[in-house]
């Protein structure tokens, strides 16, 4: 299904142009089908350093999102998505650059199997890109929010800082939640995407693509 998903991403890719290229399995399976097409378009953002080195491996020129000013469209995959696309992402660890990322793409569109679609954010623990020193005390706060924090054992992000992976969490508003999270000095992102949700959603069922936007 994430196949599936991966290869109708591909009708979104507008030739001649840069692409976001998020992180995870199955944007790794998308980075595989947009070789495919490689020589028709510019070239891609990559949203982590696992896919920048997939790209350049297929010969596809990455970069620097500071070299670019608009791109029309950023493809990644999800932890959690709502029917208002919202969403949780970060399970790769990857949150920061894919949020970055996306805020620059015109149009985000997400790949994913049917058992990421929920009805609420929250079952998938929350990740939190944390400053190593904050760890201990952004832990803290969100206790105090109603989760139960986890730093992510052995795991260094891109940026150099720790993921809190937070448990017990029933987000139900979840665009001020994001904004919420944010406030808390030595958060660098969190994993929720609802201030800029997806703006189509690629879903692989048993019956096939389905699509689901925000409308
Ligand atoms: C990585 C992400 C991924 O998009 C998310 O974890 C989904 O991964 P997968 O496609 O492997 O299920 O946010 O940081």
């Amino acid at each position: 299904m994430k196949q599936a998903v991966a290869r109708a991403a591909l009708e979104y890719v507008v030739e001649g142009r840069i692409i976001g290229v998020g992180t995870g399995s199955t944007a790794r399976l998308f980075i595989e089908e947009l070789a495919t097409l490689k020589d028709r378009i510019a070239g891609a953002v990559a949203s982590s350093e696992d896919t920048r080195q997939r790209l350049e491996g297929h010969g596809i020129r990455v970069f620097d999102l500071n070299e670019i000013t608009d791109m029309p469209v950023y493809i990644d995959g999800a932890d959690e998505i709502t029917p208002e696309m919202h969403m949780i992402k970060g399970g790769g660890g990857a949150l920061t650059r894919e949020k970055i990322v996306s805020a620059v793409a015109g149009k985000f569109i997400c790949i994913v199997d049917g058992t990421k679609v929920v009805d609420y954010l929250g079952r998938f623990p929350l990740p939190v890109e944390v400053i190593p020193m904050a760890s201990a005390y952004v832990a803290r706060e969100l206790v105090k929010m109603g989760g139960s924090p986890a730093v992510r054992e052995g795991f260094v992000t891109d940026n150099g800082n720790l993921i809190l992976d937070v448990k017990g969490l029933q987000i139900l508003d979840p665009v001020n939640f994001e904004t919420r999270l944010n406030q808390i000095a030595g958060v660098v992102t969190n994993g929720l995407f609802a201030n800029r949700p997806a703006d189509v959603c690629l879903i692989g069922t048993p019956e096939g693509v389905r699509m689901m936007t925000a409308d």
